[in-house]
């Protein structure tokens, strides 16, 4: 079974998906976490992030792999755990630069469904219900208020101790929904069959348990 969850940046998916996850036993794949170990790896070669080229030919030899861990899940970039260099600002401000790049994209596109064919997945991004994983048996696309989730980015930069204005998170989340709804391949755009949920006024518990409710509709209406 394929689980899409689509939405902006901070709407709680990664969150929800992980939760959701592990409440069904399936692996869960952070797409955007794949977008910015590529990031990561362009600035650590001193690439320029528009270079597509230059960050395809890195690319080649780049492995992204995924561990789950009691902190929440672990992402390794040719087995150095980066899953703290990925969440930088510099990092987090040029992710849309780098994942608006189309060989970018169909490489990663071709990683995410090669991790997908091995098992049962919750899949979170900006295109996986629309281009990923179009046959997926559940697709959500998640929002919330851009005060909502620059008031949840500035609540897990203080837990990790960067302290980052509300006002400019704000300006951020703007400035990367404009960016990733605009770009030329695979805008962030709702899928047609997707399940519209707006987060702003729900709890977590709540979240997940509309998805998982779905997920059993889901079910029942294929067993009929
Ligand atoms: O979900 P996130 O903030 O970690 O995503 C990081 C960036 O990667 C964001 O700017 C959008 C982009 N992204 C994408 O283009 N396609 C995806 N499937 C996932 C993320």
């Amino acid at each position: 079974m394929q689980i899409a969850i689509d939405g902006p940046a901070g709407s709680g998916k990664s969150t929800i998906a992980k939760l959701v996850a592990t409440k069904l036993g399936f692996i869960y794949c952070d797409t955007g976490a794949m977008y910015r170990t590529a990031t990561v790896m362009a600035q650590r070669l001193g690439l320029d992030y528009g270079d597509e080229p230059a960050i395809m030919a890195a690319l080649k030899d780049l492995t992204i792999t995924f561990k789950p861990a009691p902190t929440g899940q672990l992402v390794f970039m040719n087995g150095e755990d980066v899953t703290l260099a990925i969440r930088e600002p510099e990092t987090t401000n040029n992710v849309s630069q780098v994942s608006a790049l189309p060989a970018v994209r169909t490489e990663m596109v071709a990683r995410q469904r090669a991790i997908a064919a091995e098992s049962d997945i919750v899949m979170d991004g900006r295109d996986i219900g629309t281009t990923v994983l179009p046959n997926a048996e559940v697709k959500i696309f998640l929002v919330a208020s851009v005060a909502k989730r620059a008031e949840r980015r500035y609540k897990e930069n203080v837990a990790k101790g960067i302290d980052t204005p509300l006002a400019t998170l704000e300006q951020e989340i703007k400035a990367r929904d404009e960016k990733d709804s605009t770009r030329a391949v695979s805008p962030l755009r709702e899928a047609a069959d997707a399940h519209h949920i707006d987060a702003s006024e729900m709890t977590i518990d709540e979240e997940v348990d509309a998805i998982l409710k779905l997920v059993m509709e889901n079910r029942s209406a294929a067993r009929k």
